[in-house]
């Protein structure tokens, strides 16, 4: 466990030692916020939550990360647990005052999710127009066949499935198929789709990202295509991804690089503008897979984003015992 030198200690325990800013770590533990949710959670001025935030960043407390010109804090993570993390575990997070907190963020995200979930169905009929406004498709589509490679699955897992591009274009090389997303509307386009490609194997139900229900291990190939830069936490939508990916299997992310086009947060509901390579080892590693590959889709036009395609294996102990 990480020790900390006294005035280190001193520091952290001046940070954390106020009321408000002991209610920011709880909630930095569950979900990476922007100032703006903070102080809608907290009900306290934007200004004022900055200054909380900043304290507890220059104690280690939290983590601050750009992204456009927006700004999200996380709790500080480190390999045996941060100090934050140690700090909460000596509070009663039954207090009423926590419990509420919670209950503030419950309902935060939940706007959020109504919010992307109003636009997906408003957008659904035109999503292959909108999907195409910033990639050319049919690169993206060739280099997604090629890192998956030639299969066959014996079953894939397409999250966030939306009209079901991704099944059927992979849905071939596999025995079996299953997509999730939560929008209804554009469930009923997927398997409309599915039923002209000739695809029975393959199946759509309504299933959230954060929470498939689906077994441990239980798909050897898993896609998550353009979802991330909706969700509230993409760590955590990682996080139940990998966990669906057996021995020997692949996730499959792909996303926008890190960009600049703010208006896609108002237009199109984008959260995250785009992820690093590095975030993207990061969680992947943090549920056992290694990146194998990190591929860089540059746009048609110079107005245009980076997709980016990461690979993720899962390595069979026999393999890893090879490897090193
Ligand atoms: C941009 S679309 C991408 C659809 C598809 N993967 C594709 O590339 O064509 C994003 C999809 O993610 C779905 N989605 C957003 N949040 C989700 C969640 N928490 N669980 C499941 N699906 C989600 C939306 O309903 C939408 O269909």
């Amino acid at each position: 466990m990480t020790q900390l030198d006294p005035a280190s200690l001193v520091e952290v325990l001046r940070a954390a030692g106020e009321p408000t800013r002991l209610r920011i770590m709880a909630l930095l533990a569950h979900d990476e916020l922007a100032v703006l949710e903070l102080s809608q959670i907290l009900d306290q001025s934007q200004p004022r939550v900055s200054r909380h935030l900043k304290l507890l960043t220059e104690a280690g407390l939290a983590e601050r990360f750009p992204d456009g010109a927006w700004v999200f804090y996380r709790s500080a993570r480190t390999g045996d647990g941060s100090a934050a993390q140690r700090l909460l575990q000596l509070a009663d997070l039954t207090d009423p005052v926590f419990v509420r907190d919670l209950e503030r963020l419950e309902t935060v995200r939940a706007e959020r999710r109504a919010e992307a979930e109003a636009y997906f169905s408003r957008n659904a009929d035109q999503w292959d127009r909108l999907r195409s406004l910033y990639v050319c498709e049919q690169d993206v589509e060739a280099a997604i066949l090629e890192t998956a490679g030639p299969g066959p699955y014996r079953r894939i897992v397409d999250l966030g499935t939306g009209a079901g591009r991704m099944l059927t274009l992979l849905g071939p090389r596999a025995k079996e198929g299953l997509g999730l997303d939560l929008s209804q509307q554009m469930l009923n386009l997927a398997r409309a789709r599915l039923d002209s490609a000739n695809l029975p194997q393959v199946d759509v139900r309504h299933g959230d990202i954060f929470a498939t229900g689906l077994g441990s291990g239980s798909a050897d190939l898993v896609v998550v295509h353009q979802v991330l830069h909706y969700v509230s936490e993409p760590a955590s939508a990682v996080a139940e991804a990998a966990r669906l990916v057996g021995q020997g299997g692949k996730l499959l992310v792909v996303d926008f690089a890190p960009h600049g086009l703010e208006r896609l947060r108002q237009e199109h509901q984008h959260r995250r503008l785009g992820f690093s390579t590095e975030e993207m080892t990061r969680w992947v590693e943090a549920e056992g897979l290694a990146l194998e590959t990190a591929r860089a889709l540059p746009p048609a036009s110079p107005d245009g984003l980076t997709v980016m395609i990461w690979s993720a294996n899962r390595h069979s102990a026999s393999a890893r015992g090879a490897k090193t």
